[in-house]
């Protein structure tokens, strides 16, 4: 298939581009650079060994997008584009519902008008919010309790709509977990803007010595060692579950939505405990108070992901830090690497 990629620059795209250029699909990605660099191209054309096409687009540009889809020729599209992070969102709901939501009509549109029919969405477990029940499946209700997690229910919500109006469509939502990891290449990875929002980069940073200690938020939680459980699941899997999607979205109409995790919880302490084994380095961390909003545990039911995709999480938590290290470290100053 000759595939339109939307954020390939950024972390889970190129890492997606890499495997769709494997199985012999044509990447053809666009990106705005708000959160990743055109140099992510480089990296993804070796780890792949196949060159891709890149169009530096904003797909809130509705005439762009129009533009970019009448000389495209795409069987389909895989969606990555948007901001992914619960606190900016917070602070800055605007931003969200432009770059999640009014990109995604603009995209929706242009699909539909071009008769682009296969569409996979990249989804979060953050639309379930602070699930009663666990582990968490495609029937717990969806509630989520941050403006990030409702512009992912929004952009299903229209896919859905879509679908249920015009039988060719097939959209397909994959509810990411929490993924982490970078490939094994040591090539492309996850590089925050900033402080990182997420535990992992931040771990790293402080492995690395760039940050001096690690905030636990929270360590009196009804858990084995008190702090947060998340569902762990390493980059390159849920990159090539967009493999098993688009064969999916090739043979059943209509809209779904999929979990996509390992099916089993790892607390903060065990990340730490991890990160330690991976990088042989100290991270110190202190206990603090918990983050509002913070569920205790999320995990998910990957079952039907695992059945109607053929797909399932390989890589164990030490395998995922490893992978992650190395990227960082391959990205470190020299005085950074060696102490
Ligand atoms: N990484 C996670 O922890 C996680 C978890 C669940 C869901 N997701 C979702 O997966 C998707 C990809 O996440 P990621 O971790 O790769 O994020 P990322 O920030 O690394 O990549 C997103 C890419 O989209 C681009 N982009 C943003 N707005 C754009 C616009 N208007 N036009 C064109 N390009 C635009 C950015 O420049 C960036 O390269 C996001 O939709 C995110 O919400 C991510």
């Amino acid at each position: 298939m000759r595939v339109l990629v939307t954020g390939v620059t950024g972390y889970i795209g190129s890492h997606a581009a890499v495997e769709l250029l494997d199985v012999g699909h044509d990447v053809v990605g666009v990106d705005d650079f708000s959160a990743s660099s055109p140099s992510v191209r480089a990296a993804i054309e070796r780890a792949a060994g196949r060159p891709i096409e890149l169009h530096e687009l904003d797909l809130r540009n509705r005439a762009a997008v129009n533009c970019l889809f009448d000389k495209g020729n795409f069987d389909a599209v895989i969606h990555f584009a948007g901001r992914k992070f619960v606190g900016e969102s917070m602070d800055r709901p605007v931003r969200y519902y432009s770059r999640n939501v009014g990109a995604s009509i603009n995209l929706a549109a242009a699909a539909q008008r071009h008769r682009v029919e296969k569409i996979v969405f990249s989804s979060s477990c953050t639309v379930y919010g602070n699930p009663a029940q666990l582990p968490v499946n495609e029937a717990t209700p969806v509630a989520p309790v941050s403006p990030y997690g409702r512009t992912k229910v929004a952009v299903e919500d229209l896919f859905s709509d879509l679908c249920a109006t015009d039988p060719n469509m097939s959209v397909l939502s994959l509810r990411y977990f929490n993924p982490i990891g970078a490939h094994p290449s040591g090539l492309l990875g996850e590089v925050p803007q900033g402080t990182p929002n997420n535990l992992l980069p931040y771990v790293m940073q402080v492995a690395a010595g760039q940050r001096s200690t690690l905030s636990v938020f929270g360590g009196d939680y009804d858990t084995a060692d008190g702090t947060c459980i998340r569902d762990y699941v390493h980059v390159v899997d849920i990159a090539k579950a967009h493999v098993r999607a688009l064969d999916y979205v090739d043979h059943v109409r209509g809209f779904d939505a999929m979990n996509l995790g390992t099916g089993r919880g790892s607390s903060v302490l065990e990340i730490i405990t991890a990160c330690r084994i991976a990088t042989r380095r100290d991270i110190p961390y202190q206990i603090v108070d918990r983050r509002a909003g913070d569920a205790a545990v999320i995990f998910a039911d990957p079952t039907r992901a695992n059945i109607d995709l053929g797909w399932r999480a390989e890589a164990n938590l030490t395998q995922m830090c490893f992978d992650h290290w190395r990227f960082e470290r391959a990205h470190l100053a020299p005085e950074a690497q060696a102490s």
